[in-house]
């Protein structure tokens, strides 16, 4: 019955999107998709493979200087242009050649979520095989993790994350992205703060805050800056139009400024908690903290069984990053479901199914790519997955982002009166838009490309 309401009438051909947040529920919905595997997977073992606090300090200073310039750019023109990043670029624009470049961003959304949905189903195994104590039978747990990987359990768990995340969208925007964010987040963040407890009281506590705080600059290259300024951009949740789609669904009266800090501030926070469990844990059992991706999968496990009640910590910390892959899942999914219900006239439900048929399709070879039989199967010395991961995040997420400088910037006048904001801190944003966002995407563009 609600998706008969649901039905095109939710995509009105002036109007745009007619489905709205409430305040407090997009605030939850936007850290519910920056908060993700980004900062407890790849922040970690980044942060990791480039020496500790120095590099935390530069991720930082990427959040504050391009990160939350862009966020309120993609918010912005999210809801000014109500819809996807495709109405909304030619809407803005004036042109209609500009939906061509939102489109990159709605393909980036779609081809991340093929491989983002591969490890937010391993998540899911690793809490259950944790609570169950199944995880701690074996001593060796890189190989228990290449087993897993390799047999056909990710296909189940990646299906399970097809599902939750499926019905969630078809529910719709208030019935359903912002109910399970309020649910959730709040647990999550309970979680957080006993797994916080738990490490800062390690024994080796002191050796990992250390190392995750105290700065040695000595450690940095150039490359480390590059690779910040791309972490901060797919930890926010920026160039896949997913803070543009759901910009289209914010209320005129709601401060996209406070939004922006908000948004922000909860994606620091989480990253600095993320370290703060990690790094404590690695210390204390005497793991490398630059072991690479394999670090929550591989090392973690053996820090969880030489705890008291390991399983319970364990399985309660697959459970945060599982909750937290979930609700980054619901953002990069409404991105393309949220194009085809404008342009196909489409009702939500038959928009959900469909894209998440496309896009199983496609998750299915990319997940027996990672660990599994598809693995050695290469193109240029990469499986589909490392593609994957390889192209969105390194050309196409900086070129979306590239593009809404651009549109904001110089394209695009009504950006200012849009965020409401004024004087100082308008020119400071306008200036960053226009100059030092675009030149430094630039720079990781071509830091990629090879070229320097
Ligand atoms: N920000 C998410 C993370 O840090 O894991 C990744 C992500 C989620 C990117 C949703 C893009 C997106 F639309």
């Amino acid at each position: 019955m609600s998706n008969k309401q649901e039905s095109p009438s939710t995509v009105d051909k002036k109007a745009g999107t007619t489905e709205r947040f409430s305040s407090a529920g997009f605030i939850l919905a936007a850290i519910g998709s920056s908060v993700g595997l980004g900062n407890m997977w790849k922040f970690t073992y980044v942060t990791g493979q480039n020496g500790g606090g120095a590099f935390f300090l530069l991720f930082i200073a990427c959040l504050l200087i391009v990160g939350l310039p862009v966020l309120m750019g993609e918010l912005a023109v999210g809801r000014a242009g109500r819809g996807d990043a495709v109405i909304s670029f030619s809407k803005l624009s004036g042109k209609k050649w500009w939906g061509a470049l939102g489109f990159v961003s709605v393909v980036a959304a779609f081809l991340v979520m093929t491989f983002y949905s591969t490890i937010a189903g391993w998540t899911l195994h690793y809490a259950v095989q944790s609570i169950s104590g199944a995880l701690f039978e074996s001593t060796d747990y890189q190989a228990v993790y290449d087993t897993f990987t390799a047999s056909t359990a990710p296909i189940w768990w990646q299906i399970a994350i097809f599902i939750i995340t499926g019905i969630v969208i078809a529910k719709g925007i208030s019935s359903g992205i912002e109910k399970f964010n309020k649910i959730v987040i709040p647990g999550l963040l309970i979680i957080l703060v006993i797994m916080l407890v738990r490490t800062l009281t390690l024994d080796g506590a002191a050796e990992g805050i250390r190392y995750f705080l105290y700065p040695d600059f000595s450690q940095l290259t150039f490359t480390s800056a590059l690779e910040a300024l791309g972490l901060a951009f797919f930890s926010l949740s920026l160039g896949m139009g997913a803070m543009l789609t759901y910009g289209a669904y914010v209320e005129k009266h709601q401060s996209l400024s406070a939004a922006t800090l908000a948004v922000g501030a909860g994606d620091l926070a989480y990253a600095l908690i993320a370290g703060l469990i990690i790094f404590p844990t690695t210390f204390t059992f005497g793991i490398a903290p630059n072991s690479g991706p394999g670090l929550v999968f591989v090392a973690l496990p053996a820090a969880f069984a030489a705890m008291p009640f390991g399983n319970l910590f364990g399985g309660l910390f697959f459970i945060l990053l599982a909750i937290a892959a979930i609700t980054s899942c619901l953002a990069l999914i409404e991105v393309p479901v949220a194009y085809l219900m404008r342009k196909y006239g489409h009702g939500r439900t038959k928009a959900t199914v469909f894209v998440m048929i496309a896009m199983y399709v496609l998750a299915l070879p990319v997940t027996l790519a990672a660990g599994g039989a598809l693995s050695d199967v290469t193109f240029a010395g990469r499986n589909l997955f490392d593609w994957l991961d390889f192209v969105t995040s390194n050309i196409m997420l900086p070129l979306g982002g590239l593009f809404v400088t651009i549109l904001v910037g110089f394209v695009w006048k009504g950006a200012g009166e849009e965020t409401g904001m004024k004087g100082w801190w308008l020119k400071a944003w306008l200036f960053s838009m226009r100059y030092i966002a675009p030149i430094l995407i630039v720079l990781i563009f071509l830091k990629y490309a090879g070229i320097i």
